[in-house]
């Protein structure tokens, strides 16, 4: 018999788009699956993170931030929400927005508690919610706008409802929420006394005139809503765990504890770093969502001329596309034969559905690439003849 694990640890799967990635590097594969950009991080930052190194900023931080990071998250945060946050009592620095999100369901919810979730999901939610000891119960974003219907997202709340996560601009559909969704969203959770946790991540890379809201921002939603936020996707730093949550006084208390107990707190060098980008002007960001939009123009439409159908995404750097036309009967056979034979990692639509079945003819793709490896990696999407399995 095996060493003894828990029972949690056996309640969720090792991360699928982990998986694709050492398959994409076993068969030399272009890595369109896991999301992290393979271009250059800004110069300002890289000199920061090498700077206090040298400066020996090696020691712990302050364990829910260093001052000048708060500092300048709040400052952010004022200029793009207009919300005013205090960085002594508002504000969690974690390791990564991964961390805030798990650090604030441990902190909010009890075993037995539900958490609402719209799927599909980005797939951390699920297994977070599971290590807290509570429920997941989804409602569905469907296609081909990623809406949900009100009245499925109304009976998934009740009084064993302790939060909802909400992740704006969405990985893995590239929706935008708007106003009018988010106030349903809003009144649910004045409603029944349920607290919001915003996963907005994505915040920056937005297309087409759409406008990135805060559930914060909407009445009566500062005190009940953690917003959480990073350097990853804004700075091309994923590999540097830097994230943050917004919250208030009495949540973040017991956030913050979560947090300390669980990593102490984020790298300190780079946490410095990280605030010199939150200081980059309004150039930065307008450029940011311009080259996203530029990779998305060139790698959609040829998703499509390879016989991918295609739901064009609003926000964020992924395009979720329907494989029906291929004749495979699932998405993770797919998914294998187009690394294996084809070179080109993707992620199965199944992993982001709570039933795969959902899932079976979708297929997600990433554009946080250089225009070089998009373009070898449409050479290779066009040469694609899958072979169908028997
Ligand atoms: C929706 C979403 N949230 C969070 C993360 C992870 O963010 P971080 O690097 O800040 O932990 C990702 C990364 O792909 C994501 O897509």
């Amino acid at each position: 018999m095996g060493p003894r694990v828990s029972q949690r640890s056996t309640r969720f799967t090792e991360s699928v788009i982990r998986e694709m990635t050492r398959l994409c590097n076993a068969h030399g594969g272009v890595n369109l699956a896991q999301g992290f950009p393979d271009f250059p991080a800004h110069d300002a930052l890289k000199r920061e993170a090498a700077r206090a190194t040298l400066a020996d900023v090696n020691q712990y931080a302050i364990t829910w931030g260093a001052k000048r990071l708060r500092d300048a998250i709040v400052a952010r945060q004022k200029r793009t929400t207009g919300l005013d946050y205090d960085p002594e009592t508002e504000v969690t620095v974690c390791c990564g927005s991964t961390e805030c999100m798990a650090s604030t369901l441990l902190a909010l919810v009890d075993p037995g508690d539900e958490v609402v979730v719209f799927e599909p999901f980005y797939e951390n939610y699920g297994p977070d919610a599971v290590l807290c000891g509570a429920t997941p119960r989804f409602v569905r974003l469907r296609e081909p706008d990623w809406t949900f219907d009100p009245a499925e997202l109304e009976a998934a709340f009740g009084n064993r409802t302790r939060a909802i996560v909400l992740n704006t601009p969405n990985n893995p559909t590239g929706k935008v929420f708007s106003r009018a969704e988010l106030e349903q969203v809003a009144a649910l959770c004045r409603r029944w006394g349920v607290t919001a946790v915003t996963d907005e991540i994505y915040e920056h890379i937005l297309y087409d005139g759409a406008r990135h809201v805060g559930l914060a921002t909407l009445e009566g939603m500062r005190e009940r809503t953690v917003t959480i936020s990073g350097a990853s996707k804004t700075y091309a730093v994923t590999g540097w765990r830097v994230g943050w949550c917004l919250a208030s006084p009495a949540l973040t208390a017991a956030i913050r504890k979560v947090h300390d107990f669980l990593t102490v707190g984020a790298p300190a060098p780079l946490q410095e770093a990280v605030a010199v980008g939150l200081d980059l002007p309004d150039e930065y960001y307008l450029r940011l969502a311009e080259d996203y939009r530029e990779r998305r123009e060139f790698l959609v439409p040829a998703l499509e001329r390879a016989g991918f159908r295609t739901f064009r995404p609003r926000g964020a750097y992924y395009v979720m596309t329907d494989i029906s036309g291929f004749g495979f009967p699932d998405d993770v056979r797919f998914a294998r034969a187009l690394v294996a034979e084809g070179g080109v990692a993707a992620v199965p639509g199944s992993s982001f559905y709570s039933d795969p079945a959902a899932g079976r003819q979708r297929l997600r793709f990433h554009f946080a690439r250089r225009r070089e490896t998009l373009e070898e990696a449409v050479e290779r999407l066009a040469r694609f003849r899958p072979r169908r399995p028997a």
